[in-house]
């Protein structure tokens, strides 16, 4: 065989493993990624035609890939209306009724009001604001635990409030794995089967199941306690289970809802950390509900707070900072001392420039796909 083949077919495996690696694993981009990719540099920067390095392109990428253009959840106008004939108090409210007057003349309470915004896949979005705001009936309607009065919800295209009952479980078991703040655990079961029970009920076999359960629970550093009851493991463990419950069925979205709150502040600070480190792995898209700023402003590629059933401003955590668009915010921001402030810039020029190189290697890639020859052509 010419050496001139032998380069060619060489070429073609790099193209394919960088492709799969952009088409499975660019999501969860993270060291561990970047690592493949920098040893993979050196082959194909000796192949290339044009002068980008990758090598240099890839350094210092580290935040979790964020896609822009690929929104994952869509929410247009969404309202909720609490009580009975929610439409009638929903109009009183396009009319002009605050939340409070319609409380008190028809005893009826607004939840949500006129909500639309977009989740970008790979994103950690935080739902924030003061307890009653809303958060929890928003989070809790994008899987319907709730039903919305009005609005639309796309997940991927589909229409969530359209879903038949059947339908809504499928995807709520497939695409959407829910974190609660009790832990919801079961006390009879061990941390392994806890684990286990979404996929159980799903009748998933048992050498899969027995597979992503043990995965879930290494992800979360857990290893050691499949065979603990719930009642010997501390709160922050047991949240641990929660959230390896979560993963094991391997949605695209997780729901949290104020997931950290009952854990004291050292405990909670590690699971913080935990979900950052389990983000760069999985590249999740996660909803995040909390009332605490500290946590929101750590997490969040971007932060909805929400006032009275409204989300008043979306924005990465520097420019909610930087840019409060009323008093509300402003009272949730102005203690944010001047270090902090600018520890967030620099966050946010760093998810900026990351983002910009991840698509110059996408083009790059797509650029030397045309240029390869056809496979095993002379
Ligand atoms: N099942 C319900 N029936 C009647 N009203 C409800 C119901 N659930 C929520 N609400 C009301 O809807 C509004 C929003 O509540 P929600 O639980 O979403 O707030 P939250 O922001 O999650 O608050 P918290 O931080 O306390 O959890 C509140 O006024 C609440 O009283
Ligand atoms: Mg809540």
């Amino acid at each position: 065989m010419s050496s001139s083949i032998l380069k060619k077919n060489l070429l073609k495996e790099i193209d394919s493993t960088v492709e799969s690696y952009l088409g499975a694993f660019l999501d969860p981009i993270g060291d561990r990624i970047r690592g493949t990719f920098r040893s993979l540099s050196y082959k194909v920067s000796s192949s290339l035609e044009d002068d980008i390095d990758i090598d240099e392109l890839f350094a210092g990428v580290e935040t979790p890939r964020v896609d822009e253009k690929e929104c994952i959840i869509r929410v247009t106008g969404l309202s909720k209306v609490f009580g009975p004939q929610p439409q009638k108090g929903l109009k009183l409210v396009k009319n002009g009724m605050s939340k409070q007057d319609l409380r008190e003349s028809t005893g009826l309470t607004l939840g949500l009001y006129d909500n639309s915004f977009d989740v970008y896949k790979g994103e950690l979005f935080v739902l924030m604001g003061l307890s009653g705001s809303g958060k929890s009936t928003l989070e809790r309607c994008l899987n319907r635990l709730i039903d919305p009065t009005e609005g639309s919800i796309k997940i991927e295209g589909l229409e969530i409030t359209d879903l038949e009952r059947d339908e809504l479980i499928e995807v709520r078991r497939k695409k959407m794995g829910m974190v609660f703040q009790n832990f919801a655990l079961l006390p009879h079961r061990t941390v392994m089967e806890n684990v286990g029970f979404g996929l159980e009920i799903q009748g998933e076999p048992l050498d899969i199941y027995t597979e992503r359960c043990q995965n879930a629970i290494d992800m979360v550093g857990l290893k050691g306690y499949e065979d603990a009851y719930p009642s010997g493991l501390s709160g922050g463990m047991k949240q641990r289970v929660g959230l390896a419950r979560a993963l094991a069925s391997d949605p695209d979205i997780l729901l949290m809802d104020e997931a950290f709150s009952a854990l004291d502040p050292l405990i909670r600070k590690d699971m913080q950390d935990e979900l950052i480190q389990i983000r760069k792995k999985m590249g999740k898209t996660i909803i995040f509900v909390t009332h605490d700023l500290d946590e929101a402003l750590k997490l969040g590629d971007r932060i909805a707070l929400m006032n009275d059933g409204v989300i008043v401003q979306i924005g990465t955590p520097a420019e909610i900072v930087n840019n409060p668009v009323d008093d509300y915010v402003n009272r949730f921001v102005q203690n944010v001392n001047q270090e902090r402030v600018d520890e967030l810039m620099r966050k946010d020029a760093k998810r900026k420039a990351d983002a910009e190189k991840r698509k110059k290697l996408k083009e790059m890639v797509k650029k030397k796909q045309k240029a390869a020859p056809p496979m095993g052509g002379a």
